[in-house]
């Protein structure tokens, strides 16, 4: 395997499990002594974790949030993610520039030539592969018991046919993969599917 660091997101409507595969994903990396760094979206810095609270908090204009969202996402792509991708070190992020494209733009009416812009201005990287936790928003609402912003079905709908639209979205923000995966089953099966994938990808002969 090259000494280049590895970039995969994951993306998914609330309750969708993301969190909880970063995590096992992280720990399988770790045991094959893959160094990896975990962080998630809105947050992952300081000013990054600032900036989260005023979203998740306030009630701003979709294009106030994209702003703010993409604000965070530079500086976690200067302090995080563009120095552990540069040490060979593999970087797994929980939401990342998908989230915007389906949460702000498809469900909320920002303009693509603005979501695409504004990207492009702050040099935001792409990930190497996104996988995307597709699941039915009743089943992931019903998971969620406490946190989080409340969406209600009609929106988080919304959001699940914008996640479903990315792989035929051509924005000019670099190539990667994005791989769907039923997110609607046991949790080791999720783990199992995107395992196989990244093992594949990187050439990681035991799976
Ligand atoms: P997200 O990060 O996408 O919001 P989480 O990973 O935090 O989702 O999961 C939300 C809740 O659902 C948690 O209580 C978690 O333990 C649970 N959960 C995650 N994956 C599954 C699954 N495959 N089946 C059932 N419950 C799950
Ligand atoms: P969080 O609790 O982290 O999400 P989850 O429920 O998936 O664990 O809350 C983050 C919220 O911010 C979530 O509702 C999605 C939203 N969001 C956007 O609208 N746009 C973005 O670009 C990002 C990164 C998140």
């Amino acid at each position: 395997m090259s000494n280049k660091g590895f970039f995969i997101t994951l993306e998914g409507i609330d309750g969708s499990g993301k969190s909880t595969q970063v995590q096992i994903l992280a720990t399988k990396l770790k045991e094959l002594g893959i160094d990896n760094v975990v962080t998630r979206e809105p947050g992952g810095t300081e000013k990054g974790e600032r900036i989260r609270t005023i979203i998740l908090s306030s009630s701003l204009s979709p294009e106030k949030e994209l702003e703010l969202f993409v604000e965070s996402r530079k500086e976690l792509n200067e302090k995080v993610i563009k120095p552990a991708l540069s040490e060979g070190k593999w970087v797994l992020c929980d939401r990342y520039i998908d989230s915007s494209f389906a949460y702000q733009v498809f469900a909320k009416g920002v303009s693509i030539d603005l979501f695409v812009s504004i990207h492009k201005k702050f040099g935001i990287v792409s990930p190497d592969i996104t996988f995307v936790l597709d699941i039915d928003p009743e089943v992931a609402v019903k998971r969620i018991s406490k946190g989080g912003k409340f969406h209600n079905l009609g929106f988080l709908k919304k959001v699940r046919d914008g996640y479903r639209m990315l792989d035929c979205c051509c924005w000019g923000l670099g190539r990667r993969e994005i791989v769907y995966i039923d997110a609607d089953r046991k949790k080791v099966e999720i783990s199992g599917d995107i395992l196989k994938k990244v093992y594949k990808l990187c050439g990681i002969k035991n799976y």
